[in-house]
């Protein structure tokens, strides 16, 4: 069943459009992430569901019925900010309560359901405390419950663990899915983490100026991705322009920089035609000059090395003085004690290539 759909969206604020026709369906109990550039119009969207904002245009539909016309009051949508927004004057289980109140619960019902939600999120202990006497990890957990206490029919999280450090993020990401899937609730995540969209979500949505650009499932919009804007917001890549040298049967061969010359099975492109090969940084191979001669090869020179850990990013520069990124361990790199302007190549495996056909 269908938890939420959106249906030819449009908004417009102060005279400006903001939301182009947006359609987005999302089944019941799933988790989506919304990811895109900043100002792209991922909030005008969580705020139109909400139904602070009221479309000019299109349908909102939970759980398949129109709520275009109900007031935020009368949605069933639990929210959760970056900033929390506890009311700074209740406790922690009055603000929990606060939902149901508004919903006119008996003081039985919502004393459980509140000890039962504060158990959840493990801060039974807290229940008493102003929320300024919390950590921000704690004060976020509050905020969830209280979103999640009055049984929504759709959760929407707007960047919720932004405030948060690092570990206590990768924490928080691991309690918020359990969380998500032991209630079942359909969920909108916005995030500009992209490790968290790739982790929490069931399915992603990546939006550019208003709209959604391309969504699929985590690895299939990361390793395949259509579109080669959000093959470049998403993660890195190297977006190589090259040529189409010819066709031959189910072949087409394929120039670019560096004197890389490959085959690629021949779908649509045409002899002499424009296109973008995009292969992630991991996915590159680096050789040293040896290797020449290897098919799929490009070759360059060390242009800068990034430490990062486990891992070393490896900038080369070719003759044409185009710039590739490639991922490698760092320990089997350092081994090799290549330096800064040293000759190298790189391979790659056409499985991980994708082509996007440029306009002529
Ligand atoms: N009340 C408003 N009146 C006019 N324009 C607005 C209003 N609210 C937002 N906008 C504009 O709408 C666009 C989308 O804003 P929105 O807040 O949805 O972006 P966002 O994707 O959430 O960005 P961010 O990642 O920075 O939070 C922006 O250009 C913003 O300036
Ligand atoms: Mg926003």
């Amino acid at each position: 069943m269908t938890g939420l759909d959106l249906k030819d969206i449009c908004v417009w604020l102060d005279g400006h459009q903001i939301l182009f026709n947006v359609n987005l369906s999302i089944e019941q109990g799933e988790c989506v992430a919304l990811l895109g550039p900043s100002g792209c119009g991922k909030t005008t969207t969580l705020r139109t569901i909400a139904g602070f904002i009221i479309p000019q245009q299109g349908d909102v539909l939970i759980a398949g019925q129109s709520c275009v016309a109900l007031p935020p009051n009368k949605r069933n949508v639990g929210l959760v900010f970056q900033d929390y927004a506890l009311f700074p004057h209740m406790t922690i289980a009055q603000n929990v309560a606060y939902g149901l109140k508004m919903r006119g619960k008996s003081k039985q019902e919502i004393d459980a359901l509140v000890s039962q939600f504060l158990d959840m999120v493990q801060l039974s202990h807290v229940k008493d405390r102003m929320p300024h006497n919390l950590s921000g990890g704690q004060r976020q957990r509050v905020a969830l419950a209280r979103a999640l206490v009055i049984k929504p029919d759709i959760l929407l999280l707007d960047e919720p663990l932004g405030a948060l450090d690092r570990k206590l993020r990768d924490q928080m990401q691991i309690e918020l899915k359990q969380l998500q899937k032991q209630l079942g609730v359909t969920t909108i995540i916005v995030t500009h983490d992209q490790e968290e969209a790739l982790s929490l979500a069931d399915r992603v949505a990546v939006m550019f100026e208003g709209n959604i650009r391309e969504i699929g499932s985590p690895d299939a919009l990361y390793e395949k991705p259509k579109d080669q804007t959000v093959m470049d917001f998403l993660g890195n890549a190297n977006l190589l322009p090259c040529q189409v040298r010819s066709v031959s049967g189910e072949i087409a061969t394929v120039d670019g920089p560096g004197g890389l010359s490959l085959e690629l099975p021949r779908n649509e492109l045409t002899n002499g035609s424009n296109v973008l090969l995009g292969i992630r940084p991991e996915h590159l191979v680096l050789g040293t000059p040896e290797t020449n001669g290897a098919p799929h090869a490009l070759h360059g020179k060390v242009h800068e090395t990034v430490y990062k850990g486990a891992v070393m990013e490896v900038l080369l520069k070719t003759a044409d003085a185009h710039l590739l990124r490639v991922t490698v361990h760092s320990q089997s790199f350092l081994e090799k004690k290549i330096q800064i302007g040293d000759a190298v190549n790189l391979t790659m495996d056409s499985q991980y290539i994708q082509v996007f056909n440029q306009a002529s």
